[in-house]
């Protein structure tokens, strides 16, 4: 019977993260996926989560199931930690997932079951398993515009597309630190989106998956936070991948604010019978730690310091990759990075460029110009400045080889 399967499309990311993991060149550098990386090119794992895993390992005494909604502890740490007072955590519910993408799909589903066939609004440019997710779930999907044709912010685009938002229709925001373009959109203009939300009654569905990367944790809430308490509805899918570096144990958590506690309970029993028929129950280990973390006043300054720490370097990277890239005469290409933050940051390229990167400088991003910050170890950036310079047609020297020393 398998061989009726047609060809399925490889996924764009794993794919080109495997064409980098076959080259041989030393000098290769891999700024396709979203992973934090340390100085020395190393994903670390936190001192906080050493330590809560040293705790655990110490009191583990029961592997037995959590329930369908997960670590209720971590829900409810969670809800306090990303809506921060009791006026919003008691309008809201909170369900254990897997990771980020496991609380988008889950709450895709929710939104399916409550009405099919609803469309969801996603940006142009999104993340890329956005539209798929949704899909997925059997839901419609619509884009507005987050930039301009010259690649700058569009607000106005933003705000015009939306006005097209219907009643019934659902819109998908990123909080903070857009993936893949790194612009977010000002305070001033998630006011207008709530002004707007509330004026057509579209449902706000928020994406949190890189708060603390961006301004600081608080700060990088504060526009989820405003919706929050000018909106009587709104889904929240948290991911706990990035911020406390648990990538592979797929921590995060689906959070819906509803008008009553009645509702809210439909909505945790709808939530749990999706998870029921996809994976039953969310993984452990990563909500014990984030739980750990956040119940231990030590721990979470702790964290939060680390948190702090990884922000500056992927500020200060950004900041170094925009000095070079005007030293060298591109100031076309270093503006736009200038006023974006996170992890990622959008080269104004095409993918051409992008492919003369990979081919002849080793530098693997998307072919939509997207780069991981976060992941260019510091002595690199000058060779990625030239190599980017020398790619991009518009800039001095264009297609000269770069005059760094091969790297350490
Ligand atoms: C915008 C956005 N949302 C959600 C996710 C999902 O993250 P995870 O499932 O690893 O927690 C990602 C991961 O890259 C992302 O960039």
């Amino acid at each position: 019977m398998l061989e009726l399967l047609a060809p399925p499309p490889a996924d764009p990311l794993w794919d080109l993260a495997g064409e980098f993991a076959a080259d041989p060149r030393p000098e290769r550098l891999n700024l396709v996926l979203g992973v934090y990386r340390d100085g020395t090119g190393v994903t670390p794992v936190m001192s906080a989560v050493r330590e809560a895993e040293a705790r655990l390992a110490e009191r583990s005494d029961s592997k037995e199931y959590r329930g369908l909604s997960g670590n209720t502890s971590f829900n409810r740490l969670m809800l306090s930690a990303v809506l921060e007072t009791e006026a919003r955590t008691a309008r809201a519910t909170a369900v254990q997932t897997v990771a980020g993408t496991g609380a988008l799909r889950l709450l895709a589903d929710l939104v399916r079951r409550t009405r099919p066939g609803t469309t969801v609004w996603i940006s142009d440019p999104a993340y890329v398993n956005h539209q798929p997710i949704l899909e997925a779930a059997g839901l419609k999907v619509r884009t507005y515009r987050t930039r301009d044709a010259d690649g700058l912010p569009d607000e106005t685009g933003l705000l015009d597309d939306l006005r097209a938002a219907g009643h019934h229709d659902v819109v998908l925001l990123q909080g903070c630190c857009h993936n893949p373009t790194g612009s977010d959109p000002s305070f001033a203009a998630w006011e207008a989106l709530a002004e707007l939300a509330s004026a057509n009654g579209w449902l706000p569905f928020v994406d949190l998956a890189y708060h603390g990367l961006g301004d600081g944790f608080e700060a990088d809430l504060q526009p989820t936070r405003m919706l929050s308490d000018r909106l009587p509805e709104m889904l929240i899918a948290v991911s706990c991948s990035k911020n406390f570096g648990l990538y592979s144990e797929r921590t995060g958590c689906a959070i819906v604010l509803g008008p009553t506690r009645q509702t809210l309970r439909h909505v945790e029993t709808a939530l749990q019978n999706a998870a029921r028929t996809l994976y039953s129950m969310p993984p452990e280990h990563g909500a014990a730690v984030v739980t750990t973390i956040l119940a231990d006043d030590a721990l979470r300054s702790l964290w939060r310091e680390e948190l702090d720490a990884m922000r500056g370097r992927i500020t200060a990277n950004r900041a170094d990759l925009v000095g070079n890239l005007r030293a060298l005469g591109c100031s076309d290409l270093a503006e736009p990075l200038a006023r974006q933050k996170g992890m990622f940051s959008m080269l104004p390229l095409g993918s051409d460029a992008m492919r003369r990167l990979r081919r002849q400088f080793a530098v693997y991003g998307t072919a939509s110009g997207r780069i991981n910050i976060a992941g260019i170890p510091a002595h690199r950036i000058p060779y990625l400045a030239q190599g980017v310079a020398a790619v991009c047609d518009s800039a001095p020297g264009a297609h000269v080889a770069p005059a760094v020393p091969a790297p350490r």
